[in-house]
């Protein structure tokens, strides 16, 4: 089939969000993308509470899914299949969106597509942009700080991870410290604005090791007992800027590293590198990030920020590129809270311990 138009359905973590995207001749349209947030019912906790994002994944799913369909000015005739997120994510919520499309290949005899929302993220910059395969990703989001080499769905090949917390994670946990609210990312960057960050002087984890991997914890306890001491908003800006740009440097450097081991022996016409995840959308980020891969003739490519944060359309475009390949999935395909894209990776290099389910993304 030349031509495929895919629901894609995204329910693992604090968003229901539902999309319809075209695939045509390799080029991704998206005629909808809807998402509910749930961030003010988690705001109160200061970070998602599994069985509220469950419950408000019930309340918001079908709603969710017709707005798209509408949107799209589609019935559900015209999809060619249901792509569902599967994990890795809060099972709670990921069964609610896999079961809704579970439901709905079922009933309309379409090919379920059972998405890594990981794998969702890998390809969220070829909704917008022409992008083609293979690429260096680094994804980097409340869940996940990832490098990896994206061939094409079903392709990935993880070069590092983070050994603690994902950026975001680390993000919102600073922010927390500072007395910023839910979702902290955001907030931070704000507040870093037109802040001094040499006034602060914070660790700069693993700089300078051989490998590709991540590691936010030393930072995040050195932040939150410098601002403990914060005496006034000019500091507390500062602060601000300074774990802003020792996060920045230390995506940078790492991403560095992997564009030279990327780069050995491509081609350059295959010198391109991705930066996707909620954590894409900090501009600091992605100017410091741009500024590494002009020094390598690497192409840069940041999705637009609606597409760097949870989204369905991303799911549906996944989905549609293993429909063409003819990768479907049986009607009783798990939910999988862990599952990483680059299973060898991860069983060989086990920086998460696996665990009684498995390895961790
Ligand atoms: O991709 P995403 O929406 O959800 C996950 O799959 O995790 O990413 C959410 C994360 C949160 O940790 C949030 O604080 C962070 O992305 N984030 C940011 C910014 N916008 C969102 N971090 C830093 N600067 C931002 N502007
Ligand atoms: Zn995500």
């Amino acid at each position: 089939m030349s031509c495929l138009t895919v629901l894609g359905i995204e329910t693992s973590c604090d968003e229901t969000a539902a999309a319809v995207v075209r695939l045509e001749g390799g080029r991704a349209e998206v005629l909808s993308s809807v998402v509910a947030s749930q961030v003010a019912a988690h705001a109160p906790y200061g970070g998602v509470v599994p069985e509220i994002a469950a419950r408000s994944h019930v309340e918001a799913i079908d709603g969710t899914i017709r707005a798209a369909l509408r949107q799209a000015g589609l019935g559900v005739q015209a999809l060619d299949g249901i792509a569902a997120t599967a994990g890795p994510g809060l099972v709670g919520g990921v069964m609610v969106g896999l079961s809704a499309g579970k439901a709905m290949a079922l009933a309309l005899g379409r090919p379920l597509i059972a998405v890594n929302h990981l794998e969702g993220h890998a390809v969220s910059a070829r909704l917008a942009d022409d992008v083609p395969y293979p690429f260096l990703l680094l994804l980097v989001s409340g869940g996940h700080c990832q490098l990896l080499v994206v061939e094409g769905v079903g392709a990935c090949r993880r070069l590092g991870t983070t050994i603690d917390d994902a950026a975001g994670e680390a993000f919102d946990k600073i922010a927390a410290s500072l007395g910023l609210p839910y979702p902290g990312g955001p907030a931070l960057e704000r507040l870093a604005e037109g802040g001094e960050p040499a006034r602060f002087t914070l660790p700069r984890m693993l700089l300078g090791r051989k490998d590709c991997d991540f590691s936010f914890s030393g930072l995040k306890t050195a932040a939150a007992r410098l601002a403990e001491g914060v005496r006034n908003e000019a500091e507390r800006r500062d602060l601000a800027a300074a774990v802003q740009a020792a996060i920045a440097d230390q995506l940078a450097e790492r991403s560095a590293r992997a564009m030279d081991l990327y780069a050995a022996g491509r081609p350059a016409a295959q010198l391109r590198f991705v930066v996707a995840g909620g954590v894409a959308a900090n501009a600091a980020i992605r100017t410091r990030l741009k500024a590494e891969t002009d020094r390598r003739a690497f192409s840069f490519f940041a999705p637009p920020l609606a597409y760097c944060t949870d989204n369905a359309a991303m799911i549906a475009l996944a989905g549609a590129e293993r429909l063409a390949l003819g990768l479907t999935d049986p009607l009783d395909a798990p939910a999988r809270p862990r599952w990483p894209l680059d299973a060898e990776a991860a069983l060989a290099q086990p920086i998460h311990k696996a665990g009684r389910k498995g390895a961790k993304a």
